[in-house]
């Protein structure tokens, strides 16, 4: 398989039209990213940052930090769901995602601000995440939930995954869905496009 060059990560970003014509722009984090990040995970309700990390954090910690502002590394991606008010970018969610090879699997991880929720930004940004895994080549995407998580058990049933279990911990559940889209039939334009090269053994920049 090609490999992802993140030289210009903004060639990797997809506009998405939400419930209500909303229209929301997901692309990688950049660098100038760390303190817009951060300050949307401090604005996010306890309870929805206890459901995305599974612990209370106020913030997230140095270290958690400097692995989601490092796009590609292990097979690692942070994406930011953002929209324009009055011409300003504003955060509205945010996703994580790993590739792992040997499983031919993706993991993810996804949180959309609270002032937002309910509009169908999350099940968006999850169809958005099912193209970017198809373009890895994972036959299967996978994310793990506390057996609390009302809501991302139901985006998740609403998006077609499977109720699975954890094997390394009761307490949370796993959503599992296959992938069994080819390069060409991937719904996203820009990571069908991406996809035909990577199956082509080309490198894209
Ligand atoms: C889970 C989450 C991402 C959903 O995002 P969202 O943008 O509100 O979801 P959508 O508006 O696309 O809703 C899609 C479907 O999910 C389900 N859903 C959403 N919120 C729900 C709730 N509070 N209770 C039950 N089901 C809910 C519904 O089936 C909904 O479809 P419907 O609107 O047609 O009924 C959001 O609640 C969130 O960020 N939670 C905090 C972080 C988190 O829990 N992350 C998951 C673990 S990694």
């Amino acid at each position: 398989m090609g490999t992802l060059h993140l030289d210009d990560l903004r060639q990797y970003s997809d506009a998405l039209r939400c419930r209500n014509g909303i229209v929301v722009t997901v692309r990688f984090v950049e660098p100038r990213d760390a303190a817009t990040l951060q300050s949307y995970f401090r604005s996010l309700s306890v309870r929805s940052r206890y459901n995305r990390f599974f612990s209370a954090m106020r913030e997230l910690p140095d270290n958690l930090l400097e692995q989601f502002m490092h796009v590609g590394e292990r097979d690692e991606f942070s994406v930011l769901a953002t929209t324009k008010i009055d011409g300003f970018e504003i955060v509205v969610g945010e996703a994580r995602y790993a590739f792992h090879p040997e499983a031919a699997s993706v993991e993810l991880g996804l949180s959309v601000d609270d002032r937002w929720q309910g509009q169908g930004i999350g099940s968006a940004l999850l169809r958005n995440l099912e193209c970017r895994a198809a373009a890895l080549g994972a036959k299967r995407l996978f994310c793990d939930t506390l057996r609390s998580n009302e809501a991302m058990i139901g985006l998740a049933r609403k998006s077609g995954f499977t109720l699975t279990s954890n094997p390394d911990d009761w307490k949370l559940a796993r959503f599992v869905k296959q992938i069994d889209t080819g390069p060409l039939d991937i719904a996203c334009a820009s990571w069908r496009l991406a996809a035909t090269r990577i199956d082509a053994g080309l490198a894209y920049r």
